[in-house]
């Protein structure tokens, strides 16, 4: 009798331990822009292997409605997308790529489309799908340009948000009403900016200190400097190989600026509020995205 109730309390002890057991956090950043084509995918995918490459697992979701590439950028060929998972009843893990250096890629296109109409059914497989992925640290979205109800709902997914922007007057302008529809719609996140394509890292300050002064007298929303990108003919070569500029040019002036923002994104400052930045459990992602998707 008694070494039988001592076995079930050692049972309790240690299903209670595997209970309380603290799950990774999990960070996750959209990744927006007001104008297109500003290097949002390329950032997306050079960042995650910067990441990948300081020990972090990361996942890029690929959410561009329209013109998903992710994969292109990346040299790879999906042969499922998340429109399997939902309406062929795919496997997520096994819709999952895996690219350059270990980094996992969600790939997307037309089928994010048709979350919106989810039943109860196909939510709750989504859901356990999500449980079952393997351990990732960081989510990274991309996606397509503009703010439109997709961003929107990817925006509010996510616990963080990074701006892509050019030095041009054009893209500079459109960042600014990106983020006024975001305050328009309550959607006040923590928001980084990133100047990609900057001939000088001055250049990259001082188009930072404008929006951010803009937008905090207009919107009244301060902006976090990330940092910038310089402008390099290697990004364009490296497309063209359909190989990340970090992988195929790893000391080009670009590679550089990315190491620079990663080791940023993971520095001290980032660690210091990471209890508002992080979200604790799969379950938890899982609430979110069912908001998101609901
Ligand atoms: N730092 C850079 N230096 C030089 N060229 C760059 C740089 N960043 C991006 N480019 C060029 O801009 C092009 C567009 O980049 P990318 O596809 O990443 O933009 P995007 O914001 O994702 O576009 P979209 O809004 O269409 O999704 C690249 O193919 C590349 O030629
Ligand atoms: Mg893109």
């Amino acid at each position: 009798m008694d070494q039988a109730a001592r076995l079930r309390d050692l049972v309790k002890e240690n299903n209670s331990s595997v209970l309380q057991e603290p799950e990774k956090p999990i960070r996750i950043y959209t990744i927006f822009s007001g104008k297109g084509g500003v290097g949002k995918t390329n950032i997306a995918v050079n960042l995650a292997i910067a990441l990948q490459r300081r020990g972090k697992r990361v996942l890029i979701i690929d959410a561009d409605l329209g013109m998903a590439n992710v994969d292109v950028l990346l040299g790879i060929y999906p042969k499922h997308t998340i429109y399997d998972v939902l309406f062929n009843r795919y496997p997520l893990k096994d819709t999952l790529v895996t690219g350059h250096e270990g980094i996992k890629v969600l790939p997307g296109g037309s089928g994010i489309m048709e979350l919106a109409v989810l039943d109860v059914e196909q939510k709750e497989a989504l859901g356990r799908e999500f449980m079952a992925l393997e351990d990732i640290d960081i989510i990274l979205i991309d996606t397509g340009a503009g703010i439109n109800k997709n961003s929107l709902s990817f925006i509010s997914f996510s616990q963080e948000l990074i701006l892509v922007t050019t030095p041009e007057p054009t893209a500079l302008t459109d960042a600014y009403s990106a983020i006024k529809i975001m305050m328009q719609f309550k959607l006040n996140k923590n928001t980084k900016v990133i100047v990609n394509r900057c001939p000088d890292s001055g250049l990259g300050k001082n188009v930072y200190g404008r929006l951010n002064s803009t937008t905090k007298t207009f919107l009244n929303k301060p902006l976090e400097m990330l940092g910038y990108v310089l402008n390099d003919d290697k990004v364009t070569q490296a497309v063209m190989e359909q190989t990340p500029f970090l992988v195929q040019y790893p000391n080009c002036s670009a590679s550089r600026c990315i190491n620079r923002i990663a080791e940023e994104l993971l520095g001290r400052k980032e660690l210091a509020n990471g209890g508002i930045s992080r979200i604790n459990s799969i379950q938890q992602l899982y609430r979110r995205l069912l908001k998101v998707f609901g």
